[in-house]
């Protein structure tokens, strides 16, 4: 892990909202795996010394992009980076998702921005020759990722939640009917969704590996403002996460963000 300057390269609005950022950074990209995360600090002066943890969303040679809803006054400050603008990041940090090699067919279940982390993790699934279905969830159909920006052979899925794209639902609803033949299933999504993916019956008998986004100060293990309980006790999301087992997390000791 060290820090780098990331030189930007594009920075665009793909979706009402929610913009993909293109850096020039090989220090990252020669090291990241899907399900890491970066701290990308997202503004100047003292209000700003917090970094935001942002997800690695793919990656293709020395490019690195992100994809980020604008939730607050950083990701507002990120969304008007123009290009050749340096971006200052800390990373790679956290474990990553973990791809088994005798698995065959792979899982993923997005909901909203959760999509960020799936898409590498589907590029790295495809590159070693898995198929992989993924199961995407959205309000509206206006916030359904653009398709042509999936790696090619990926199984697209897609509920909303007014029924306007795809099957008319939450993505709780579809997973149950896709979860046969799965050797492994990955998510990552809003606290809501995971709490009602720990109800379903039918994932009990397959490990989910989810990506927990809890607030975070450093990153890196030092003032302890992540820590989430799980059934092994106290775990720090940024260093022993943010990728757990779905049945590891007490789902109900933990606060809404
Ligand atoms: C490991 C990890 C990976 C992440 N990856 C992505 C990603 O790829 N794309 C993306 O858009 N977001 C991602 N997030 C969430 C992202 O970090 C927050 O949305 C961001 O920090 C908000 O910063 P802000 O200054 O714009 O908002 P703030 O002004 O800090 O907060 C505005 C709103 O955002 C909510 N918020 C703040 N922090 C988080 C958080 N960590 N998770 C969820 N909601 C939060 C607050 O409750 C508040 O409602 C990730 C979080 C973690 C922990
Ligand atoms: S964010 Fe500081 S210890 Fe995890």
């Amino acid at each position: 892990m060290k820090q780098t300057e990331a030189a930007v390269i594009t920075n665009e609005e793909i979706m009402p909202g929610v913009y993909l950022i293109r850096l020039d950074c090989p220090d990252i990209t020669s090291q990241a795996r899907p399900g890491q995360f970066v701290m990308a600090r997202c503004g100047e002066g003292p209000e700003y010394q917090l970094r935001r943890p942002l997800s690695i969303h793919q990656i293709d040679g020395n490019k690195l992009s992100l994809l980020f809803n604008v939730v607050g006054r950083g990701t507002r400050w990120l969304s008007e980076c123009p290009a050749g603008e340096k971006l200052d990041l800390l990373g790679v940090l956290g474990n990553g998702y973990e791809i088994y090699p005798d698995s065959r067919n792979l899982l993923l279940a997005a909901g909203g921005i959760g999509i960020a982390p799936l898409v590498f993790l589907a590029g790295e699934a495809i590159r070693r020759g898995k198929d992989v279905t993924l199961l995407l969830g959205v309000a509206t159909a206006g916030q359904l990722y653009p398709s042509k920006l999936l790696p090619a052979g990926v199984r697209l899925v897609t509920a909303t939640e007014d029924g306007s794209g795809g099957e008319k639902g939450m993505i709780t609803d579809l997973l149950p009917d896709f979860i046969n033949g799965a050797d492994q299933v990955f998510a990552c999504g809003p606290l809501p969704m995971y709490r009602n993916m720990a109800q379903i019956a039918e994932l009990k008998d397959n490990p989910v590996q989810i990506s927990l986004e809890v607030r975070m100060g450093c990153g890196l293990g030092v003032c302890y403002g992540c820590t989430v309980k799980t059934r092994n006790g106290l775990r720090q999301v940024c260093k022993d996460g943010p990728i757990f087992n779905l049945d590891d997390v007490l789902w109900d000791k933990l606060a809404d963000i």
